[in-house]
């Protein structure tokens, strides 16, 4: 980490996204400009005392521009700002698959990264009322997070990470990896497998409740306890399942899981993901 006083520009400040880093940010030393081009967003910024900058005048001179804008948008506000900044400006953006995509206005002069939060562990030990609910991160449970830039450059990777260490603070861990791991892990991972499963976890619960009738409290609390059982067992390996448990777990894998479910982790299907999420025809690698 470098200890200057950098100059930060979060465009898009007060979407969702925007509004979690800046609160971030605001809180540290370095000078950071608001830019937001929506009037409800204008307004989430302003209700909370920031001051909003125009975008010409906020990239200007800065050293790290935070692209805090829908994936879909990237490509267009990209081609508007990046070619205002200074050379070695770090071009931050918050999810993978715009850059890639190769969606983002390139220069070779530029710096290039993403910054994916993890998301506080399911296994964190939360100590404090403040951490408990904080459940995505960046307020008070620790996260890591997992980070990627194009040029590989020591002393950009470093004034990159941080910049991530205050907007998603507090952070443990930054992972550095290649912006296409970075692409399997989100969307392929965490949105394909992880975040589908979650949603499967509620359709299966209502099915309980609606179509079996299973009275919701009993139906509820025998889903959370298996599922905090569930991961624990099989993501750290803290008991074995039973033998019974394990024929059932076979039935439900051959009734529910398609054979050839591990071609999501092909190149041909990530793009076929990326391609459905940024409204794309072709990706571009
Ligand atoms: N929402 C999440 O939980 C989450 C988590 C991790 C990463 N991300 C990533 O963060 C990024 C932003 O997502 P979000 O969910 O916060 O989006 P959002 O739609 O909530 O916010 C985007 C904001 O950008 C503003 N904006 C759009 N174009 C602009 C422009 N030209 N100039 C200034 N402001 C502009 C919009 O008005 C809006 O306020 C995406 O890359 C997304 O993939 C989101």
């Amino acid at each position: 980490m470098t200890g200057q006083q950098l100059k930060i520009a979060v465009v898009g400040a007060g979407g969702k996204m925007g509004m979690r880093v800046s609160n971030n940010l605001q809180r540290s030393t370095h000078d950071v400009r608001y830019v937001e081009n929506s009037t409800t967003g204008q307004r989430r910024t302003v209700d909370v005392g920031r001051t909003l900058t125009d975008a010409g005048t906020a990239v200007r001179d800065v050293d790290v521009v935070i692209l805090a804008i829908p994936d879909i948008a990237l490509g267009a506000v990209s081609e508007q700002l990046v070619p205002q900044l200074q050379p070695g400006t770090i071009v931050l953006t918050l999810d993978p698959a715009a850059a890639y995509a190769n969606l983002l206005y390139d220069r070779s002069d530029i710096e290039y990264a993403v910054a994916h939060p993890c998301h506080p562990s399911v296994f964190l030990q939360r100590k404090t009322e403040a951490e408990l609910n904080d459940t995505l991160g960046g307020i008070a449970a620790p996260q890591d997070v997992v980070a990627a830039l194009g040029s590989g450059d020591a002393e950009k990777q470093a004034l990159a990470e941080t910049a991530i260490r205050l907007m998603y603070a507090p952070v443990v861990d930054v992972h550095w990896v290649t912006v296409k791991q970075l692409a399997y892990l989100e969307p392929t991972l965490v949105e394909v497998v992880v975040c589908m499963i979650g949603d499967l976890l509620n359709d299966a619960l209502q099915e309980t409740i609606h179509t079996v009738g299973v009275p919701e409290p009993a139906a509820r609390a025998m889903l959370m306890g298996h599922v905090q059982v569930a991961l624990a067992n099989g993501l750290r390996g803290d008991n074995p399942f039973s033998d019974a448990c394990l024929i059932a777990m076979d039935y439900g894998r051959a009734k529910i899981i398609k054979e050839d479910w591990k071609s999501i982790f092909n190149d041909d299907e990530l793009d076929y993901v990326l391609k459905q999420m940024l409204h794309l025809d072709h990706i571009h690698r």
